[in-house]
């Protein structure tokens, strides 16, 4: 099993790529812990105790984290995912409390105290925590097995015609992450728009006839009118899950090595993620994007997991 730090804003598709993450048998989540994003931090904090009481995620400590960008100012997504952060279906009262570390320190603490090259960092939100826990302490960066993010996308923005929503609203942290000498695999808007809850998908999933799967369907329905209204989506793209799934089960992701960069000072093109495809990526390059998404496999893994964790 790989053992993961899931650092997040729930956010609809961060409470899935938690379920996904508590349910599937390979992988395990050692640390979760929030940032400030689709709303504020007290917002997001909440949601994911939530979802673990939903999800029945216990013994696993959760931690508060950044409650602004390092340099710009403070941007939600309430357009997306509504004044709580996680609108649609009701939210139980957490029955969990928070690790009093700050979300910088618990994942400091997780990689220090664990074998070198045995923890996963998967971000889901902007980068914040992590820029500021590499910078605190700078061992991790050898340390950790991988980075594997959702952010960015080499060819397509969501926030702006160039840039996606985690890395333009603190793209001063994640040029702090992507320049960092771990190994990082960004899992873009390249491949999370092929993420798509179709009805077929959204069939399955409450087919597993659940409370938890009731859950996911009830924020789907949400995500999916506030993507129709805000993007044009026919179907809403479940972006965070498909960090989670590479982890899972590489093959999931096509996958391709490349110097990767995050622009900071374009006037149009700010928190763009700049891949360099002209020629191979150079030996000692850490960075590579995924290209294309199994989606069906993807969306067996999400079924199979709410099938595990059944009615907790
Ligand atoms: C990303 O932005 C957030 O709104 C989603 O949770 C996802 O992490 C997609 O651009
Ligand atoms: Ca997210």
């Amino acid at each position: 099993t790989t053992r993961i730090i899931l650092d997040c804003d729930p956010g609809h598709d961060d409470a899935v790529a938690l379920l996904l993450a508590h349910g599937n048998p390979s992988v395990e989540l050692v640390a979760i812990t929030t940032v400030y994003g689709n709303q504020s931090i007290d917002k997001v904090t909440r949601n994911a105790l939530s979802i673990a009481r939903v999800a029945g995620i216990t013994g696993v400590p959760f931690a508060r984290g950044a409650h602004r960008p390092l340099v710009r100012k403070l941007e939600t997504a309430a357009s997306i995912h509504g004044e709580s952060g996680l609108d649609g279906p009701e939210l139980p009262e957490p029955d969990i409390r928070l690790d009093p570390r700050h979300a910088v320190d618990l994942i400091i603490d997780t990689i220090m105290d664990n074998e070198p090259g045995t923890i996963t960092l998967v971000p889901t939100g902007a980068l914040t925590n992590l820029a500021l826990a590499v910078r605190k302490e700078p061992r991790i960066a050898e340390r950790v097995r991988e980075v594997v993010l959702m952010g960015g996308g080499y060819a397509v923005g969501n926030w702006s015609a160039t840039s996606e929503f985690n890395i333009v609203i603190d793209p001063e942290a994640a040029h702090i992450v992507f320049n960092e000498r771990w190994p990082l695999t960004m899992v873009g808007l390249d491949v999370t728009h092929q993420a798509l809850a179709t009805p077929e998908v959204l069939a399955a999933i409450a087919a597993v006839g659940t409370a938890p799967a009731r859950f996911v369907g009830e924020l789907m329905d949400f995500f999916a009118h506030a993507y129709r209204d805000a993007q044009g989506f026919d179907h809403p793209p479940v972006h965070d899950p498909c960090a989670v799934a590479y982890v899972i089960d590489p093959t999931v992701l096509t996958v391709q090595k490349v110097p990767l960069d995050v622009e900071l000072t374009g006037t149009l093109t700010v928190g763009m993620t700049v891949a360099d495809f002209r020629s191979p990526a150079p030996a000692d390059c850490t960075t590579q994007v995924a290209t294309a998404l199994d989606a069906p496999k993807f969306w067996a893994l999400v079924v199979d997991a709410l099938e595990r964790i059944g009615d907790p």
